[in-house]
């Protein structure tokens, strides 16, 4: 085992030559002409692991986009550990504010990452971040010691909701069956502080339409008579929050489950510079709900957010109209003890109650998922920990995240079995954003601490 850095250090430079090739493909999900991207990614993903040896290598078919497969079963008596990340990216706009083309990926230091970092889109979330567990399967197995049976399932949807992994993680429990599953596709606290995620939010996704009059109109000649969609969706979305940012929905708190006061204490020993997170997005206040700290708000409690909202008219110079129509898109980030489909029909509802006279309103359910939680108290969590230690010379700190990622509370609920969500993207890796990156060394650490959870949890698991 002592070799395995020795051997991640010697391919280093080929291991980021191949990361660039998939990152040379655009594939996003959201976007229909980039469908034949996401077909090539699944087919190179799946020709990494026919190229390990890895048997029942297949492409699934979807209504969507392809979910990669593939398998090493070496022996019955030890662990099968289930490795799922996504190979689909998000769009890539404004594209303006990137400083080079997102599917050139090229190096570049940073201050964070002094070694240098990946630029392009998916270089963390997630083609950098599942990659690695490509490459920490070649390096146990050039060592001749892979510990557990492993199952790839890489989809292509993630950022898109996941629908159709979802029928098949259904129709396919045990081809699925698994010990463990883990996931690269979150983060770490910084660069030297290494975390495991102990939770995730889950996320109700809504569309709200509101409907003036039967066209566009004259701002002038009825401007002051006509209820404006736009004025009026506006203040509907503010009458969502009170004055301490609390969400208005009626219900919509009823079951969200407190944390513990352990809980609470260790949320409060977590590592956080209020200073550097302010800094660090520019803005010169935090702001969020009353009598929580800014850790527990992107935790342990839910959020509501307009995404987007949009009507009227936009674009240059002005035109004076009264609009017929107005739009917002409206994600909420929930918690444990909330489901996702009750707090959609609470909004539908409420929506549907607040809307004036003067217009009418429609909401359309976009898509969902459920929060997830980990124990702390299991072997997976013991390996992984003792991984990150051997790596980073520092022991995890557990943190809970305020992404989704909602197949993994599904992958409990079919397939019987935790997720161990180690990742190591970094806050200012901007995920989703221009100029994502992702250090050097966080993917090459990455591979080594994924190597080392092997070592650690089959030797656990067989007691
Ligand atoms: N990898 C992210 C989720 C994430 C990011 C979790 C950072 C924790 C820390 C994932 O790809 C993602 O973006 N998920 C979406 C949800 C999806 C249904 C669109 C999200 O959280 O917005
Ligand atoms: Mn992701
Ligand atoms: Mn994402």
């Amino acid at each position: 085992m002592k070799n395995l850095s020795n051997y991640i250090k010697t391919n280093s430079e080929r291991f980021l030559t191949e990361l660039f090739e998939l990152l040379k493909i655009p594939s996003i999900s959201a976007l229909k002409e980039n469908s034949p991207d996401t077909r090539l990614a699944a087919e190179l993903i799946k020709k990494h692991l026919v190229d390990l040896g890895l048997s029942n290598c297949e492409i699934c078919e979807t209504p969507g986009h392809p979910i990669v497969y593939g398998e090493k079963i070496i022996d019955a008596n030890l662990p099968t550990v289930l490795v799922y990340g996504h190979y689909d990216v998000q769009p890539v706009d404004p594209l303006n504010l990137w400083d080079k083309d997102p599917f050139k990926p090229y190096i570049k230091k940073t201050k964070v990452h002094p070694e240098g970092a990946i630029f392009a889109r998916g270089a963390c979330d997630d083609k950098g971040q599942m990659f690695m567990h490509i490459k920490a399967l070649e390096t146990m197995l050039e060592h001749g010691d892979l510990p557990c049976n492993v199952k790839f399932m890489i989809e292509g949807e993630e950022e898109v909701g996941s629908d159709n992994l979802e029928i098949f993680v259904k129709e396919n429990k045990e081809k699925l069956s698994n010990d463990i599953i883990l996931v690269s596709d979150t983060g770490m606290i910084s660069k030297t502080i290494p975390s495991i995620t102990t939770g995730l939010r889950g996320l109700s996704y809504m569309e709200v339409e509101i409907t003036g009059p039967n066209r566009d109109l004259h701002s002038g000649h009825y401007g002051g008579t006509v209820a404006n969609p736009i004025n009026i969706l506006a203040s509907m979305i503010a009458s969502l929050h009170d004055s301490n940012n609390k969400i208005t929905i009626p219900g919509f708190y009823d079951k969200v489950l407190e944390s513990s006061e352990e809980e609470k204490k260790a949320s409060s020993r977590i590592p956080f510079n209020l200073d550097e997170f302010e800094e660090s997005i520019g803005i010169n206040s935090v702001h969020g709900e009353t009598g929580y700290s800014t850790i527990e708000r992107q935790s342990i409690r839910p959020a509501l957010d307009v995404n987007g909202i949009w009507g009227g008219y936009t674009e240059e110079g002005s035109k004076t109209v009264l609009p017929s129509k107005a739009y917002a898109k409206i994600s909420m980030r929930l918690v444990p003890g909330q489901n996702w489909r009750e707090i959609s029909s609470l909004f539908s509802q409420h929506i549907k109650n607040i809307t004036p006279n003067g217009v009418s309103s429609k909401v359309t359910e976009h898509h969902g998922g459920e929060p997830y939680v980990a124990p702390t108290n299991t072997i997976g969590f013991q390996a992984a920990s003792k991984a990150y230690q051997e790596v980073f010379n520092l022991k995890p700190i557990p943190t809970r995240d305020g992404g989704s990622i909602p197949i993994i509370a599904l992958f409990e609920k079919e397939l019987n079995s935790k997720t161990i969500l180690m990742g190591f993207g970094l806050d200012s890796d901007a995920i989703h954003s221009p100029n994502e990156h992702y250090g050097v060394s966080n993917f090459l650490m990455g591979i080594e601490t994924i190597s080392k959870f092997y070592f650690h949890y089959s030797k656990l698991f067989r007691g």
